[in-house]
């Protein structure tokens, strides 16, 4: 795993853009569209105002992306300001170039959750794979809403939340009394077929969430753990979600000697 230790969130939300933007540049040179897997929640808000904000300052273009969301609510229809469709609109898609049909957020509302979920899993199958996956974490270190005892060969179906998750989420919704019972999500194992990962994470409220994603054993208790597993996997973090590792300074040197040899080749 690369683990990048940043001075602050804000150096997080550029180091994300910049691979993002990378990504979008390579493709497009080649003359394809990139397919990017996109997260919600309060971590990736700073990434896609970058985004939004280099795509008006015609760096980079949407036009041939596909995207997939992680996960969405049951019982919240779209339209609902606490859906993930709402949020992807609000904070992403209404703002950039991107071809709406060509966005994807699981659909849980006037569906068979089931059939749902399998077709899904066979749009990222259809659009080749997903590139670039954009991760958050649970405090309780899940990934997309994979809760603890998720398998680590999942795919995408119904999950019940953790009450520590509904506690985290009742923000938006005014009262954990109104945070759904449940999510449709990605499975771990749709998540680990992606050709990378970047996972994102700020705030001391995710130190121990990190420290056993990365230094822990690999553990359906720790969802994002299995994501030792995947060869190409970034983790872009603050010094607070950095503060519970035990190897920060081994990261840190390894980080240093990647810009090293990056200058002389
Ligand atoms: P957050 O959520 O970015 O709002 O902390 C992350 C997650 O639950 O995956």
């Amino acid at each position: 795993m690369r683990v990048v230790i940043l001075e602050s969130s804000e150096s997080v939300t550029q180091f994300a853009a910049d691979e993002v933007c990378a990504l979008l540049k390579e493709r497009n040179a080649k003359g394809f569209g990139a397919v990017l897997g996109l997260a919600t929640g309060g971590t990736p808000l700073g990434l896609y105002r970058e985004l939004i904000a280099r795509n008006a300052r015609r760096e980079i273009t949407f036009a041939n992306v596909e995207t997939f969301n992680l996960d969405e609510y049951v019982g919240v229809p779209p339209d609902s300001p606490c859906s993930y469709h709402y949020y992807m609109l609000e904070n992403l898609f209404q703002h950039i170039d991107i071809d709406l049909a060509m966005t994807h957020v699981p659909i849980t509302h006037g569906v068979e959750l089931q059939k749902s979920a399998e077709a899904f899993e066979l749009q990222i199958e259809q659009a080749g794979g997903i590139d670039l996956q954009i991760l958050g974490i649970g405090s309780d270190a899940h990934i997309g809403f994979n809760e603890i005892g998720s398998s680590l060969g999942s795919r995408t179906r119904v999950k019940t939340l953790t009450e520590r998750t509904r506690q985290d989420n009742a923000r938006y919704f005014g009262s954990i009394d109104d945070v759904p019972q449940t999510a449709l999500t990605m499975g771990i194992q749709t998540i680990l077929e992606s050709q990378s990962i970047l996972l994102l994470a700020t705030g001391t409220g995710k130190a121990k969430a990190i420290r056993d994603t990365v230094e822990g054993p690999i553990t359906a208790s720790v969802p994002a753990s299995a994501l030792q597993l995947h060869p190409n996997v970034t983790l872009a973090i603050d010094r607070d979600a950095a503060s519970g590792l035990a190897n920060a300074d081994y990261f840190l040197a390894a980080e240093r000697n990647r810009a090293v040899a990056s200058r002389s080749s």
